[in-house]
């Protein structure tokens, strides 16, 4: 399989005003995208770092998939985007290399970006989202 580019660091966080009070007000950085995802249960902001994004990801609730990890782990990295070309793609050679996915098929995540996580255990602890761009923009 081929991975074109590091896409995005996202970052589990239990307070999106207190996060972004550091992130923005102590590192500077400006939100490039705020947008909640019902689908995945968060509200999360994009900055835009180079070609990347720092992702910040709040839970909508507890019985989420964040909100069951921040319960679990506490607030740090939740997973790292790949950029790939076609994720439908991207996804089948991962499953035929064995690898377990969190997807059975690539949903719609940030932006309109088509998306699909292959599960921590198959990647040496870190959860991987594998993101092909979309129509949308995640802004710049
Ligand atoms: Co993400």
């Amino acid at each position: 399989m081929e991975l074109n580019r590091l896409d995005h660091v996202g970052i589990a966080v239990s307070d999106l005003t207190a996060a972004r009070g550091f992130y923005e007000g102590v590192l500077g950085l400006r939100p490039a995208h705020e947008e909640v995802i019902e689908d995945q249960g968060v509200h999360e902001v994009l900055y835009r770092m180079g070609d990347a994004w720092v992702q910040l990801v709040a839970p909508l609730g507890p019985d989420t998939p964040v909100g069951r990890f921040l319960a679990k782990r506490g607030e740090g990295l939740h997973h790292v985007g790949y950029s790939v070309a076609n994720v439908s793609t991207a996804l089948s050679e991962l499953r035929a290399a064995g690898v377990e996915t969190v997807d059975d098929a690539p949903r719609i995540g940030s932006g309109g970006t088509r998306v699909a996580f292959a599960h921590p255990k198959s990647a040496h602890g870190v959860l991987i989202e594998l993101v092909e761009e979309g129509s949308g923009h995640r802004g710049s």
